[in-house]
């Protein structure tokens, strides 16, 4: 007696070959088009940006070639060309000088900081055409270059907790539409909704970098910033992930979302696409992943050096990322992807 197998089963002996060739469906543009499980639109993606003091002045980063620092006026052109681009949001990344930084982050409180001063001049030049994302920690402003406040070499919970909920109020007020903690504290999340709704904000979106792991991977985005020097040697491990689990993602992303995210993020995005597959897999929300700066800079380097073709290989990643579950995807090739997207619709 044979097994009885399932009509459907993709080893059911009359599903196979010859009567199933696969290759009928792969062998035109037109089929291949019709039958694609994933799409990728410009609306799906986040720009990271670097702002820098000044006007008019550009900064090359090394580690991050074609990436560059901007002032706030040449900010505001490029987020009017991202949403031009139908690009979704821009996610603004502070350069704090470094006579403004301080042992609690004290610049993280000034209404007039970069982030802030950035945020206002977009949302007033690009209206609600796109969105803007401020990012929540301490590092673009602590001489230490750690995420919270450091009592005896040790990152404090609960005291970085009331600092974040204040920067997070101000961003708003700013104009932020999203709010985005990155810095990994115990209850963030609950405690940023609660200060956000007693200040009038219920509408702010909070998109949490839920499972945010300890990565070599942010070299780069720390040499941008410039919290790589106040780093030194230093490592986020007391409040990043391991890179060895993934059950704890899970566990992340269920507090964050019972603390009240609206958008939970997996970072790092190419390396932990089973995290992104695990998390779309268990829970029905809109899942952000971040490309993060090491990430761009192998797929830059390799392109430069012509080990691999820029276009097709940045494109395979954004599919990739959705095929595995993410809505949002951060990367620094928004506006190439999206020009690309655009010139071959
Ligand atoms: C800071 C922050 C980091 C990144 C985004 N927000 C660096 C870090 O945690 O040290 C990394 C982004 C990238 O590498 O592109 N909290």
């Amino acid at each position: 007696m044979t097994q009885a197998s399932s009509p459907l089963s993709p080893l059911s002996p009359l599903g196979g070959f010859p009567q199933t060739r696969l290759r009928r469906m792969r062998r035109w543009d037109w089929v291949r088009s019709m039958v694609q499980e994933t799409q990728l639109s410009a609306s799906n993606l986040i720009w990271p940006i670097f702002v820098i003091e000044g006007t008019e002045r550009t900064e090359p980063i090394a580690t991050m070639p074609g990436v560059e620092r901007m002032s706030i006026d040449l900010a505001v052109r490029a987020a009017e060309q991202a949403a031009g681009l139908g690009i979704g949001a821009v996610a603004i990344f502070p350069v704090t000088p470094t006579q403004k930084k301080s042992p609690r982050g004290d610049e993280a409180l000034v209404a007039g900081n970069l982030i802030c001063t950035a945020t206002r001049a977009i949302r007033e030049r690009c209206k609600d055409s796109l969105g803007i994302v401020c990012d929540v920690a301490l590092d673009p402003y602590t001489t230490h270059g750690h995420d919270g406040i450091m009592v005896d070499d040790y990152i404090v919970n609960d005291p970085t907790l009331e600092v974040l909920c204040k920067q997070a109020v101000l961003q708003a007020q700013a104009g932020a539409s999203v709010i985005a903690p990155s810095d990994m504290m115990d209850g963030r999340i609950g405690a940023i909704r609660k200060a956000l709704d007693q200040a009038g904000f219920e509408h702010v979106i909070l998109m949490s970098y839920a499972a945010k792991y300890a990565s070599a991977f942010y070299g780069p985005f720390r040499d941008a910033v410039g919290s790589a020097k106040n780093l030194g040697g230093a490592s986020k491990k007391t409040y990043q992930m391991d890179p060895a689990n993934t059950d704890e993602a899970i566990r992340e992303v269920a507090l964050d979302i019972q603390e009240g995210a609206d958008i939970v993020m997996v970072k790092p995005g190419m390396p932990y696409l089973d995290i992104v597959r695990r998390v779309h897999d268990h829970f029905s929300i809109p899942i952000a992943v971040y490309q993060v700066s090491g990430e761009y800079a192998m797929l830059k380097f390799a392109a430069q050096s012509s080990a691999i073709n820029e276009e097709a290989c940045v494109m395979e990643s954004m599919l990739a990322f959705r095929r595995a579950g993410a809505d949002a995807i951060l990367t620094y090739f928004a506006p190439q992807v999206a020009t690309w997207l655009a010139s071959h619709p």
